[in-house]
């Protein structure tokens, strides 16, 4: 066969397509690292510290294995609008709002189409607009890292079909501004806001569903309620969006595993949720830890990370000796962000350890 014959066969734009930057497993990072699992503070994924809910572990252990799971999602949906406030029929629930954010590229992108990403945000955007050989069109966020609603508008052409909002922004931490997210959703075009972190920011606009057919809100298990593992999540979307959505998703795609977690989670919301204002809460004290640290300034955040900016070249540098000290941050590789790293807000002795060797390394 000649060397380049599958390359032949593969659809030419994902030959070289720019891949997603995934946080490598906790073992690779003890191979890489050399350090042993109980030393690793693993603060790159924005992981729950706490975990899941207990009931969720046993709802888990106690499920079938061998039947499919409920292609039309009746008790998710059911509970689902139970802990939301809105109807079944606007809530469709994924692999985790990563399976949803492909799923919106499936339903509403062609090749040649394009989005509008406002930087710097969570990069799944990109990356499935890559596979879905759509153009990403960048719009910088101000200097507080907000959405300029006007810069937004100026980017769209012809071609322009949706745009992504992230609320909290990962990795900014601030929260979209309701009068921007309704200034862009009067372009018709679709607007999908990402709450991904919408428990430990409380502020959500799911109210707006009612009357824009083109809001899709997503939400994910991941985080509030620590399932990322499991991979669920969910959109709310008008009943139409949603009734398609539901059409073209693969038919089995959330597992018996992560539904049977999801509804024992919501069942125990009320503990999740103590969790959640325990992050709250260290965060905070995070915050003002660090920033009491010379040479590194935390901006505000409204999701369970903070976002550190460091002196010209001192980002990467810290980063590895941290690393070499077993704890792992996630840094980013793009220019605005090149003196920036992000760190998820774990236990209160995580953060004890974190900050002692950020005092010895700045
Ligand atoms: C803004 C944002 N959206 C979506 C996701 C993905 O969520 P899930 O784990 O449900 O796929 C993340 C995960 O980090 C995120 O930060």
């Amino acid at each position: 066969m000649a060397e380049d014959s599958i390359e032949n066969l593969i659809r030419p734009h994902l030959v070289r397509v720019d891949t997603y930057d995934a946080m490598d497993a906790p073992e690779t990072l003890v191979e890489k690292s050399g350090i042993s699992l109980e030393n690793i503070i693993k603060l790159n994924g924005n992981e729950n510290p706490y975990g899941g809910s207990p009931l969720a572990v046993k709802a888990v252990a106690e499920v079938p294995l061998h039947i499919y799971p409920d292609p039309r999602q009746i008790k998710m949906r059911k509970s689902l609008s139970e802990y939301t406030g809105m109807r079944e029929e606007n809530i469709v629930v994924g692999a985790g709002a990563d399976e949803l954010i492909d799923l919106i590229f499936r339903l509403f992108i062609s090749p040649g189409d394009t989005i509008l990403d406002c930087e710097p945000t969570f990069g799944m955007y990109s990356f499935c607009a890559g596979l879905a050989g759509a153009d990403v069109h960048y719009v910088q966020r101000d200097t507080e890292f907000q959405i300029d609603p006007v810069t937004v508008k100026s980017a769209i052409t012809d071609t322009t079909k949706l745009m992504f909002v992230t609320s909290p922004n990962n990795p900014t931490g601030n929260v979209a501004r309701e009068e921007d997210i309704l200034a862009l959703l009067e372009t018709g075009l679709i607007v999908v806001v990402d709450e991904a972190y919408f428990e430990f920011a409380k502020s959500s606009a799911q109210d707006l569903v009612e009357d824009h057919e083109n809001l899709i809100i997503l939400r994910t298990m991941s985080k509030w309620a620590g399932l990322a593992g499991l991979r669920v999540g969910y959109g709310i979307m008008s009943p139409k969006v949603a009734n398609y959505m539901m059409e073209i998703k693969p038919p089995y795609n959330v597992n018996v595993a992560a539904e049977a977690a999801l509804l024992a989670s919501l069942q125990d919301a009320n503990y999740l949720l103590g969790n959640v204002e325990k992050i709250i809460n260290e965060r905070e004290r995070m915050m003002q830890l660090i920033s009491g640290v010379s040479g590194i300034t935390p901006w505000p955040s409204d999701g369970n990370y903070l976002l550190c900016e460091f002196g010209e070249n001192e980002a990467l540098r810290v980063f590895k000796e941290l690393a070499s000290k077993g704890i792992f941050v996630r840094n980013f590789k793009s220019d605005r962000l090149k003196n920036f790293f992000r760190i998820a807000v774990g236990k209160p002795e995580e953060t004890d350890l974190l900050v002692d060797a950020l005092k010895q390394i700045m």
